[in-house]
Order: structure tokens, then sequence, then C-alpha cells
């Protein structure tokens, strides 16, 4: 009996974190590593918008789809990557998004939004549409630099 009793008892919290899960960041297991791939991904996320701007500026909107679409599920991808204590290293992540992880989730979304905006108007090969849709994503990337990320000189 007392080894169901644990059971529970761990089922219990495993279903509190998981409940907890959509509100606050995991503790990073291995923060070097997950601190590079929130780096490297936020890098391949850059790359995605050139290939954005390069296509949308040369009117080939089906070249636009494949990097907006990137776009939207690397960005998705960024609380997952940011789990509480993974500022180690070279990082310019602030620690405030701890305290305001809610809000950094909102802003994920909003970014992953924008980036179906792109697609959406790709896929009707509506130029300006791309055009505006593009700069709205851009913004909202700036949107959580702003708060979250120190500023380099070069910014
Ligand atoms: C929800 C917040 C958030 C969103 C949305 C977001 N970023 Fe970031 N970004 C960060 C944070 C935090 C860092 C700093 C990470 C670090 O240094 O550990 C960062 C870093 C970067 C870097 C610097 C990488 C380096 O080598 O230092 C680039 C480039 C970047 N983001 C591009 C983008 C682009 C482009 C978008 C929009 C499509 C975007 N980000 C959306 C939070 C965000």
């Amino acid at each position: 009996m007392r080894g169901l009793r644990l059971g529970r008892g761990l089922l219990g919290a495993a279903v509190l974190a998981a409940s907890a899960g959509g509100l606050l960041p995991a503790r990073a297991a291995d923060p070097a590593k997950v601190q590079k791939e929130r780096l490297d991904t936020m890098k391949a996320i850059n790359q995605a918008m050139r290939e954005i701007k390069v296509w949308s500026g040369k009117g080939d909107f089906a070249k636009v789809l494949p990097a907006a679409t990137k776009v939207a599920e690397l960005t998705a991808k960024i609380p997952g990557l940011s789990p509480e204590g993974s500022n180690v290293g070279k990082t310019r992540i602030k620690p405030e998004v701890w305290k305001n992880f809610a809000h950094f989730k909102e802003l994920t979304e909003k970014s992953v939004q924008e980036a179906h905006k792109v697609i959406q108007a790709a896929q009707k090969k509506d130029r300006p549409a791309v055009l505006k849709a593009f700069s709205g994503l851009a913004n909202s990337c700036t949107a959580c630099h702003e708060p979250y990320r120190v500023p380099k000189k070069e910014d």
C-alpha cells in the first residue's frame, strides 16, 4: 500500500507540474546547453527572416512560404528554450523573463500569429500584404527584445 500511496503522490506532483507548466518556466536541466540551443534558434529565425525579405522583394512567394513557416515554428519554441536559470555564458536574456513568463509567452504567441499573417499573404501572392505582414512580424520581435534582451551597441 505504501508503494501505491507514493505512486499517487508522484502522479499528483506530475499533474501539478503539468498544470503549472502553462504559466511557469521549467528549470533548465543543462543551462549552458539550452542557452546555446536558444541562441542557435534565434540565429535560424533571423536567417529565415532574411529569406522572407529577399524572396518577397523578388515576388517569389513560393519561397516566402517555407521561410515564414520556419519563423512560426522556431519562434513557438522560444519559451520552451528559456527555462529559468538558462541565463548563463554568452547570453543577453534578462532575468525579468522569469518574473513575467506569462507575458513572455504572450509575446511569443503574438510573433507566431504575425508569422501566420505572412504565410496567408504569401499564399494569396499579395505583395503589399506580405510586406505589411513582414513589418508587423519584425515589430513583434522587437516587442520582446526590448523588455527581455539586453541591448547591444549595434542594435
Ligand atoms: C518572446 C521573446 C522573443 C521573441 C518573440 C523573439 N525573440 Fe529574439 N531573442 C529573445 C531573447 C531573450 C534573446 C537573447 C537570448 C540570449 O542571448 O540568450 C534573443 C536573441 C535574438 C537574437 C540574437 C542572437 C545572437 O546571436 O545573439 C536574434 C538575431 C533574434 N533574437 C532574432 C529574433 C527575430 C528575428 C525574432 C522575430 C521573428 C525574434 N528574435 C523573436 C527573445 C525573443
